[in-house]
C-alpha cells in the first residue's frame, strides 16, 4: 500500500470518527454538565470530553486495528501501530461549557513521524475540515486558502497563554505580545479553539492565527489541513528537545502571501524569552 492510498483511507477513518460524536455533542451542548478543573480554572473538562474520547477511540480501533491512541483525556495507549492517532474530543471545552458554539473535535494521524491525515469537525456548523496526502477538503470539496490581506487590514485569531502555560513569572510578557497584535492588526479575536481557528485560516475566513500553548492533539490535524490547503503553518519550539512526536507547543499560521512582521516577532520573542 502506498502512503498516498494509506493517507486517503486514514483521512476517511478520521472523518468518520470525528463525525461519530456529532449528534452526541449537539445534544449535550447547553445542557446540564459536570465541570471539573484539571490544572486550574483555565483548564476544564466535562463528562462529555471523556465520553466522546471513548466513542472516538472505539471507532478508530474498529477501523484501524493496532491504532496507537494519544488522546487529551486518556493519554497515550500503546499498540502495535503503525498509525498514532492524536485525539482532542472537544477542542474549545471552555466555549462548550459556557454555551458558546465554537468548538470542534480534532483527530490527527501520524505514520513514521509525519502527520499524514487529519479531520477537524465543527458539529454546530456541520463543517468537516480534513486533509490527506492529496490535499485539503471542506465537506468533501477541495479547500484552497485565499491570499491573506495586508497586515493592517488583516484579522488574527490568537490563544492567550498564561504565565503558567509559558512557565515564566507574571503575565507582562504575554500581555506585551497581545498588545502588539492589537496595535498592528485590523482586528484580534480570541476564539477559544485553536484547531477550529486554524481551519478558519485554511478556509480563508480569517487571515492569520497565533497560538503559544498547544499540544499534539490540539494542532496535528489543523496544521496538516492548513498546509495541504496552501497556507503557512510555522511552529514555535522552545527547545531542541521538543521533537516531532509531541509537535511544537506554539504556532503562527496565515494564508498565501501573508506578510506579518508582528507575528514573526512574536514568535521570535517567545523563543528568546523561554531560553533565558
Ligand atoms: C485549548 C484550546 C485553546 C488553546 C489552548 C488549548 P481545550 O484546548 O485549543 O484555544 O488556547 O491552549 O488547550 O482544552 O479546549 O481542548
Ligand atoms: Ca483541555
Ligand atoms: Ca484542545
Ligand atoms: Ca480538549
Amino acid at each position: 500500500m502506498t502512503t498516498a492510498i494509506n493517507s486517503v483511507e486514514l483521512r476517511s477513518i478520521a472523518e468518520g470518527a470525528a463525525h461519530s460524536v456529532g449528534d452526541y455533542l449537539r445534544k449535550a451542548f447547553r445542557g446540564v454538565m459536570n465541570v471539573d478543573q484539571k490544572r486550574d480554572q483555565h483548564d476544564l473538562v466535562t463528562e462529555h470530553d471523556r465520553a466522546c474520547e471513548e466513542m472516538i477511540s472505539t471507532y478508530i480501533r474498529e477501523h484501524n486495528p493496532g491504532a496507537i491512541l494519544f488522546g487529551e483525556e486518556a493519554g497515550r495507549i500503546d499498540a502495535e501501530g503503525p498509525a498514532t492517532w492524536y485525539i482532542d474530543p472537544i477542542d474549545g471545552t471552555s466555549n462548550f461549557v459556557q454555551g458558546l458554539a465554537f468548538f470542534c473535535c480534532s483527530i490527527g494521524v501520524e505514520v513514521e513521524g509525519e502527520i499524514v491525515a487529519g479531520a477537524v469537525y465543527d458539529p454546530m456548523a456541520d463543517n468537516m475540515f480534513s486533509a490527506d496526502a492529496n490535499g485539503a477538503y471542506l465537506n468533501g470539496e477541495t479547500l484552497k486558502t485565499n491570499p491573506a490581506l495586508p497586515a493592517g487590514a488583516a484579522t488574527v485569531i490568537t490563544g492567550y497563554p498564561t504565565a503558567k502555560d509559558l512557565e515564566i513569572d507574571g503575565d507582562e510578557f504575554a500581555l506585551g505580545v497581545f498588545n502588539s497584535l492589537v496595535t498592528d492588526f485590523s482586528s484580534v479575536r480570541r476564539t477559544g479553539s485553536g484547531a477550529l481557528s486554524l481551519c478558519h485560516v485554511a478556509a480563508g475566513w480569517t487571515d492569520s492565527a497565533f497560538g503559544a500553548s498547544v499540544n499534539a492533539w490540539d494542532v496535528s490535524a489543523a496544521m496538516f489541513v492548513i498546509r495541504q490547503a496552501g497556507g503557512t503553518y510555522q511552529d514555535i519550539r522552545y527547545s531542541e528537545e521538543q521533537g516531532h512526536d509531541h509537535l511544537a507547543p506554539g504556532y503562527i499560521a496565515y494564508g498565501p502571501g501573508g506578510d506579518f512582521p508582528t507575528l514573526i516577532k512574536a514568535r521570535e520573542d517567545l523563543i528568546k524569552n523561554r531560553q533565558r
